[in-house]
């Protein structure tokens, strides 16, 4: 038992000390350079799906707050504009990780638990309606625009429900409001027309903005 290695960590620096060499110092990646563990299912899918093109900086960087819609959007963008390869499943999971260790949201909160277990909507007793919406308003880029409790370009769906809350006709006008887009509502920013949407989709998405 001639050599022997320790290996002793102190905050970021590791010092190597071996019975015959000077010790050795290594330093480990900054803390804001890796994923902040924690027990939610997108912890571990973060690590693997969204370190290969930067490391998690640009996470850290990113403003503190940000709501799970917000955080999803992030990770919307990031498969639909820069191409990363990861499922819809994947940015709903990642989403509400990033929301609770990054931003506003809490892991008891009930739309960041939906988030994380997608493949609950697969079971009859799950709220189907609600996965469906998210993974409406993920593929159709609505949360580019759009966060559940914050104007972004467009105004927050908390506003929007709001606004219809005493509205009969309700249903019918944000469907019609989603389906042709527009200006003039909420100010002078048009929103696209989404014409390619089914009449379930557009109903899908109109009952959940109003919920909000
Ligand atoms: C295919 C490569 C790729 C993957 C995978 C990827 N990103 Fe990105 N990400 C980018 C690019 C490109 C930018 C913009 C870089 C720049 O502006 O310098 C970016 C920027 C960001 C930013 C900074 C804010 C912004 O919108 O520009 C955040 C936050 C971010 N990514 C989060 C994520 C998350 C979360 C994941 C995992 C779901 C992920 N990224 C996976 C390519 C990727
Ligand atoms: C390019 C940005 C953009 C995208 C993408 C977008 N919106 Fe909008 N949205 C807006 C803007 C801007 C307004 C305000 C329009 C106005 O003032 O009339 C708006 C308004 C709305 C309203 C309020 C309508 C009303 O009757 O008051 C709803 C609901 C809505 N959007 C839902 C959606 C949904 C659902 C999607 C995805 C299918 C989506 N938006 C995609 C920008 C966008």
């Amino acid at each position: 038992m001639k050599r022997m290695t320790t290996l002793l960590c102190a905050a970021q620096v590791c010092l190597v000390t071996m019975a015959s060499a000077a010790p050795l110092s290594i330093t480990l990646p900054a803390e804001t350079a890796v994923f902040k563990p924690n027990a939610l299912p997108g912890y571990p899918l973060a690590q693997q799906k969204c370190s290969t093109c930067h490391s998690a900086d640009y996470i850290n960087f990113q403003p503190p707050g940000m709501s799970l819609g917000q955080w999803t959007g992030e990770a919307s963008k990031m498969q639909h504009v820069y191409g990363a390869p990861i499922s819809d499943q994947d940015v709903s999971v990642i989403g509400a990780y990033l929301a609770v260790t990054y931003g506003s949201a809490r892991a008891s909160d009930s739309d960041v638990q939906a988030a994380s277990t997608p493949s609950a909507s697969q079971t009859p007793a799950a709220p189907v309606a609600k996965a469906d919406a998210m993974a409406l308003l993920q593929s159709n880029s609505c949360l580019s625009c759009h966060a559940i409790d914050h104007k972004v370009v467009g105004p927050a769906y908390h506003d929007v429900a709001a606004k219809y809350a005493n509205d009969p006709q309700a249903l019918a006008k944000v469907t019609s409001s989603i389906q042709q887009g527009g200006t003039g509502k909420w100010g002078n920013i048009p929103m696209p027309s989404f014409t390619q949407l089914s009449p379930d989709d557009l109903q899908t998405l109109a009952t959940f903005v109003l919920r909000q």
